[in-house]
């Protein structure tokens, strides 16, 4: 099975599932964010399901109380999403309301540099809470490699680790599964590349050899 996500933050339906339609044989799942949910509509979720057959993230970051993170967390799964991506820093309480509508994933950390002023120094309790709560996974950043391979020393083996930060922000889909990910989250280097296909291959062909 493959281990690359496609972040795809276009806003265009048509390009959307244009592209997802080009590159699918080398995906695991498709992540769709913002962009694509502003710009198409949350109908675009059950159709890249239909055309694709993968899994879908909701790359939502939801930070509510726990009673709009559930109104959030139905309406998503209803609209045929598999996982929703959700921020810990709002307690376990927040993050449980969504796990009783679904599968949560959480992000204990980002990939951004402003990620160091506020993310970076509560890892470890965003850690203890994934380790508590049992999420289907968890976020980390394949731009900071050695992140990566001290999340996974300490968060339970059953919780996958999906990284974006490959590609346009500079990680590298090797050293980053090197370091522990289970997952490669790439958005710009595919959905921009003047050949989506070729540039999803080339990738997963990485994958596939280096780790
Ligand atoms: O285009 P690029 O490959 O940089 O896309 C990365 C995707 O992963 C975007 O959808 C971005 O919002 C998301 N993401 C991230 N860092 C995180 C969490 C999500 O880059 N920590």
């Amino acid at each position: 099975m493959s281990r690359l996500i496609l972040a795809l933050d276009v806003y265009e339906r048509e390009d959307a599932l244009r592209i997802a339609e080009e590159v699918r044989d080398y995906l695991w799942a498709i992540k769709v964010n913002w962009p694509l949910i502003l710009g198409s509509g949350i109908s675009i979720i059950s159709e890249l399901k239909e055309r694709t057959g993968l899994p879908i993230i909701a790359d939502f970051k939801v930070a509510d109380i726990p009673n709009t993170n559930r109104l959030i967390a139905k309406k998503t799964f209803e609209a045929g999403a598999d996982y929703l991506i959700a921020h810990g820093f709002v307690g376990r309480d927040s993050i449980k309301a969504i796990q009783e509508e679904g599968e949560v994933i959480i992000v204990v950390e980002m990939s951004h540099p402003g990620a160091k002023e506020f993310i970076q120094p509560t890892v470890d309790k965003l850690i203890e809470l994934a380790n508590e709560i049992k999420p289907f996974g968890i976020i980390a950043p394949a731009t900071r490699p050695e992140r990566v391979r001290y999340i996974r020393e300490k968060v339970d083996k059953d919780i996958k680790i999906l990284t974006p930060g490959v590609g346009a922000q500079g990680g590298s889909a090797v050293e980053t599964l090197k370091a522990g990910a289970d997952y490669i989250i790439v958005g710009r280097a595919i959905y921009k590349s003047k050949n989506p296909r070729e540039s999803a291959k080339k990738i997963w062909e990485e994958i596939e050899n280096g780790a």
